[in-house]
């Protein structure tokens, strides 16, 4: 029987050509597999069509998108994640369901071989190959840009020679990569790490300078996660939708950054998160309220090293699954609403209130009514301070020698 091979494929260039190079180069029938994850643009049934013109035996498109926004964006969510402070994980969290998806459809199809467009220089393929070793560990992988020399003058060339239904004129400098959670666009001019970017580079978000009036929202959370959006019940998917239209229209989530890639690089990237950095202002200040000090010191600590793991392409990995536990467990009271205004390019919250709210007004105020006893300030400070001082004492005692 002919060898199969599923391809990850999403109806560019690069993914098109690899169709037909690597039935040349391995003899084997290749199967494309496109995921929904939010990306938007061209529908999925145009791009399956083009998968079975450009030879594929069978093209196959799978709903994620509701999948995505539950089980990946709210962990991401869950846990404030922000890549050395910045970057909310766009692609890092889209791998491992692209990945669920290939294996599945890698089962269905009986292929042996998993294939992807990704070059030998980013994260992405460390992401899709660990994340496939630990799914599907029977499984070889593939990848016709770094294993089979698949060049993008290659890829021109191959297209026309063939005649494959696709634009090859078309020139985009950039390489894009986007879903639900958000944008990330790199290369090209971009590569120059003083150049600022040019307005073309944007797309979910509209240019702060010029900010449309005000945008007030409430977003309600339960146990860590948006539920209702002014009122209006919603699934995590719409929530993402919603303040990614409405954060977007005031620039709110640009991010422009270097950062470490785990092949040991550095590299510029352009984001665009709206809904992301809104969603997770918002429950950042949820969890201020109604997380107890030393949980909320720790948890954004782990808060880090998950996103680092997941950065790393650890989605699957048993410490990443440790943490999420401890995550989970921290969000129990994390319900309430919270109410901020977006407006060019920033989201801030103005208000908050919960049921399960720490915040005690009585023990707060400074009017009267104020059920602190402040007397009992001096013996804590007293005991509080006492390690240093004896320590500081040492310190004078040894230099007066
Ligand atoms: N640097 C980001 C990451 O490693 C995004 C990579 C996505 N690719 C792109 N073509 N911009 O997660």
């Amino acid at each position: 029987m002919t060898e199969r091979i599923v391809l990850a494929y999403s109806g560019g260039l690069d993914t098109s050509v690899a169709i037909g190079w690597i039935g040349e180069a391995t003899g084997a029938e290749v199967i494309a597999v496109a995921v929904d994850v939010g990306q938007g643009g061209e529908s999925l049934e145009t791009i399956r069509q083009r998968a079975l013109g450009c030879g594929a035996v069978e093209a196959y498109v799978a709903d994620a998108s509701d999948e995505f926004a539950d089980e990946y964006c709210m962990p991401t969510l869950k846990a404030n994640a922000l890549y050395q402070g910045h970057y909310p994980l766009v692609s890092a969290i889209s791998r491992p369901v692209i990945v669920k998806h290939l294996v599945k459809a890698a089962r269905e199809f009986g292929a042996t071989t998993v294939a992807h467009g990704c070059t030998g220089k980013g994260n992405d393929q460390v992401r899709f190959e660990v994340g496939i070793q630990t799914l599907g560990p029977d499984l070889k992988c593939i990848a016709p840009v770094r294993d089979l020399a698949l060049t993008r003058d290659k890829a021109i060339a191959f297209a026309e020679e063939k005649g494959l239904p696709i634009e090859t004129t078309k020139k985009n400098p950039y390489s894009i990569d986007q879903n639900v959670w958000g944008r990330a666009v790199e290369t090209g001019y971009l590569e120059d790490i003083w150049n600022s970017p040019t307005k073309d580079i944007y797309d979910y978000t509209a240019t702060p300078e010029f900010p449309p009036a005000p945008d007030e929202v409430t977003i309600s959370f339960e146990a860590g996660v948006p539920v209702a959006i002014d009122g209006i019940k919603v699934t995590p998917l719409q929530a993402i939708k919603e303040l990614n239209r409405r954060a977007g229209a005031q620039g709110v989530g640009r991010i422009d950054v270097v950062e470490d890639r785990l092949v040991g690089i550095k590299s510029r990237e352009i984001y665009e998160a709206p809904g992301a950095m809104a969603l997770i202002t918002a429950h950042k200040h949820l969890e201020d309220i109604t997380i107890e000090r030393e949980q909320a010191r720790f948890k954004a600590t782990v808060g880090q090293r998950w996103a680092e793991l997941v950065y790393d392409g650890q989605w699957f990995s048993p410490l990443k699954r440790s943490l999420d536990a401890f995550i989970e467990d921290t969000q129990k009271y994390v319900s309430g609403d919270i109410r901020m205004v977006l407006h060019g390019g920033q989201a801030i919250v103005n208000g908050r209130r919960s049921d399960t709210s720490l915040y005690d007004f009585d023990l707060a105020t400074y009017d009267t009514g104020d059920t602190f006893d402040q007397s009992m300030a001096r013996g804590f400070i007293e005991l509080w301070g006492m390690s240093a001082k004896v320590a500081s004492g040492r310190d004078i005692r040894v230099a007066g020698k």
